[in-house]
């Protein structure tokens, strides 16, 4: 079971939130799991399919615009419709709303890639049939969606049709009244007429403003000879008609094949046609064959494996699945907030990636967690015309939502405003130089990022009093904006900076003449690098004595707090129901912020400060954010309270499945997806990077048997299996390799296991 997510719901509500989680892609193209024949009338369906990064621009219409604020809008764009097959038994028109359900099963297996729904139906007129829908969109092939239809008379039948379309005239989502989901601007697609050619229709479009094309060629096929074949074009639109006796099973497969204008550039439809020429002998069985071998590779490795509870064993396969669906593997491409799941955010990519995403890749298939950082180094010079744009006068500004590198925020004091995205950028950098220790990649692109990161703090923050201070940013709680000194702000830049210097002084020693390029390409003085080294050094960390927590920013302890008891849970998440200044005024966190800090930096402050900013932050967050619980849970792993960890850790694994935050319809969270990895990792394995080595804390959650999960470190599998008060480190792959166990160092040697006890 735990390799399959089931459900057979039919109601409307259910129907929206199962079109994300039995949504299928490859991090090239995502299709919903929408039905191919429909629901019945009237009800509501988000039907889409999506190319990682293909988008439009839109104009941004502001009631007062101001200097600086971005023009345009970024957004993922629905692509043309290849999903749509009907059958028809006779004058009968199969549909899972009329007639009489006898049985219905759908399935997604994540073991195998693909999804299927299962059904014994009888039609209103008696007719009776077993159809199944298969489904799957290619890891090896990744312009390939493929379905295949089985159609099984058993009762009354004479014919069957099979009816299935191309629309290439198709628009975006609306919903006016969530923000997290666009409003207006849904059609910015302009749609060629659709043409048959080599026995494929074939459907083009071009995007209104950015003038990026896209195509699809679909190629339908029987697996019976004996049939009649009608074919029909209309505008954007094909549909064909497969006509069969009704006295023998059939079965039917539509290949799609996608392509865009980025990834495949000019003749795009003679590619897309040419490609199905390639796969002509491809069926069904052949690409799931393909399919199941690179999942096997993908599970053998990032596989966790939990003896004790199958529902958080589900949870977690299922988040692990959607991230590798999601995760862009070229250099157009990142992970957006809602993957190629839906369109909840436009299709946006936002610190999410860095911060929890990119720990799985990183710790599991570094290959991939690299494309991400190369991706965000593809789009410096618009960070560097961004910085301009906001009135610095030198550095990198990445924008806090974007796509190809264009701040994509419309509301500043949320968006914009999170310079840490900047530090949060340098932060991943430096784990993924870490653990990978690859020395190319610290000269260029590292060193590249690092100073001109660095620059810009520089120009953020001023030297006051002796100290560093960065004024006028938001944090992570997007419940308290434009503040001074956010401390999870100023210490991502103190270390942001810290590096940046300590690259200088390596290349400076190493590698002279790679530090004499770098610095003339950025125009870059010796004083400026002086200058990061003291911001670093005197960067102002708020702190309470009284409290002795570390404070969320200057002003945050001095204002009421908002009373989370007697708010109706019917106002939560607040942010849809209370004025943002009126959020603003109190203390009331969003999600983690001073306590995520404390994660990802533990050795800028002591234990007994994270403690306290613990229990002290816990208590005034709503957690109306899903990137807020998963940070709460390795935090309460740290300090030894297991219960907490452990509850907040289930809020995460099933999130989406059991549709915790009401809004999966829109998409899946996938940065809560990445939360819950980390959450077994660094939560209750205690996995820390740091400069020297990985280190581990481990304990097993009572509540399980058995947990087991492997990391790759410098070029080593390492396979880490808890049992009740012991760890055993193997070193599956690699060499040897040192690591620590609660502080203190081990070696591990190819196949040998070491035991260790672990705290209860
Ligand atoms: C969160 C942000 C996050 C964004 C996209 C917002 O609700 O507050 O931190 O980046 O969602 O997931």
């Amino acid at each position: 079971m735990s390799w399959t997510i089931e459900s057979s719901k039919l109601n409307q509500s259910d129907l929206l939130t199962n079109e994300s989680l039995f949504f299928l892609g490859n991090g090239y193209l995502g299709v919903r799991g929408n039905f191919e024949e429909g629901y019945s009338e009237g009800d509501k369906s988000i039907r889409g399919t999506y190319i990682n990064a293909f988008h439009d621009k839109v104009d941004i219409e502001y009631g007062e615009k101001l200097h600086g604020f971005p023009d345009t809008q970024e957004k993922l764009l629905n692509i043309m419709d290849a999903q749509s097959v009907q059958v028809w038994l006779d004058d009968e028109r199969f549909s899972l709303f009329e007639g009489e359900v006898l049985d219905f099963q759908r399935k997604l297996r994540m073991d195998q890639g693909y999804s299927e729904r299962i059904v014994h139906w009888r039609s209103p007129k008696g007719k009776e049939v077993n159809i199944t829908f298969k489904r799957l969109v290619s890891f090896v092939n990744r312009e390939v969606f493929v379905q295949e239809i089985t159609v099984d008379p058993v009762k009354g039948v004479e014919r069957i049709a099979i009816h299935s379309e191309l629309e290439g005239d198709v628009s975006n989502f609306v919903d006016p009244d969530d923000p997290r989901v666009a409003s207006g601007h849904a059609k910015r697609l302009a749609a060629g007429a659709v043409y048959e050619t080599d026995g494929c229709h074939v459907a083009g479009a071009e995007t209104h403003e950015t003038k990026m094309s896209v195509c699809c060629s679909s190629k339908t096929f029987s697996d019976k000879e004996n049939h009649d074949y009608e074919s029909n074009i209309e505008g954007a639109k094909a549909q064909e008609t497969y006509t069969f006796s009704g006295e023998e099973k059939i079965t039917f497969t539509k290949r799609n094949v996608y392509m865009d204008s980025m990834r495949y550039g000019q003749n795009l439809e003679k590619k897309a046609v040419q490609l199905q020429g390639e796969l002509a002998d491809d069926r069904f069985e052949d690409f799931l064959e393909e399919q199941a071998r690179y999942l096997n590779d993908f599970w053998k490795t990032s596989d966790i494996l939990i003896d004790g509870d199958d529902d958080l064993q589900q949870g977690i396969r299922f988040n692990m699945y959607h991230l590798l669906q999601s995760v862009g593997k070229d250099p157009k491409s990142n992970i957006a907030a809602k993957g190629l799941s839906g369109e909840g955010y436009e299709g946006h990519y936002f610190w999410d990636t860095e911060i929890y995403m990119f720990p799985f890749f990183l710790m599991t298939n570094p290959e991939i967690a690299k494309n991400l950082l190369l991706h965000r180094h593809s789009l410096l010079d618009s960070a560097r015309q961004r910085a301009k744009d906001i009135g610095h006068t030198r550095g990198a500004l990445f924008p806090w939502r974007t796509i190809t590198g264009g701040e994509s925020s419309a509301f500043f004091p949320a968006g914009t405003a999170q310079y840490h995205i900047n530090g949060d950028i340098a932060y991943s950098y430096i784990q993924y130089y870490m653990v990978s220790g690859d020395e190319d990649f610290f000269r260029n692109e590292m060193a590249e990022v690092l100073f001109e990161t660095s620059r810009l703090w520089l120009e953020v923050g001023h030297f006051h009093n002796g100290q560093f201070r960065i004024d006028s940013v938001t944090g992570p709680d997007e419940y308290t904006c434009i503040v001074n000194n956010n401390y999870y702000t100023n210490v991502m830049a103190k270390n942001n900076l810290l590096w940046a210097g300590k690259i200088y002084d390596h290349l400076k020693k190493e590698d002279p003449e790679r530090l004499t390029e770098l610095m003339n390409d950025l125009e870059a003085e010796e004083e400026e690098i002086e200058m990061w080294k003291e911001a670093a050094e005197k960067m102002f960390l708020p702190y309470n004595e009284e409290l002795k927590i570390n404070e969320q920013d200057d002003t945050f302890l001095q204002k009421g707090k908002w009373d989370l008891d007697t708010t109706p849970k019917d106002k939560y998440p607040l942010l849809l129901n209370y004025h943002p200044l009126l959020l603003y005024r109190y203390q009331v966190c969003k999600q983690a912020d001073t306590v995520l800090a404390h994660f990802l930096l533990e050795d800028f402050t002591d234990q007994d400060t994270i403690e306290h900013s613990y229990n002290y932050y816990e208590a005034v967050t709503t957690h109306d954010s899903s990137l807020s619980f998963c940070v709460f849970s390795i935090m309460a792993s740290k300090l030894g309270q297991k219960e907490k960890a452990y509850d907040y850790f289930s809020k995460t694994s099933r999130l989406d499945i059991d549709n915790l935050h009401g809004n999966t319809k829109d998409g899946l969270h996938m940065a809560n997806m990445g939360g819950t990895w980390m959450g077994i990792v660094y939560g209750f394995a205690g996995l820390r990077v740091k400069e020297s080595n990985v280190h581990f804390s481990p304990y097993l959650p009572e509540q399980w048997g058995s947990l087991e999960f492997n990391i790759r470190y410098r070029n080593c599998l390492i396979n880490l299996k808890l049992t009740e008060g012991k760890v055993v480190y193997t070193l599956v792959e690699g060499d040897a390799v040192r690591i620590f166990h609660m502080d203190s160092e081990i070696s591990l040697d190819p196949g040998v296991p070491v035991e260790k006890r672990t705290s209860l």
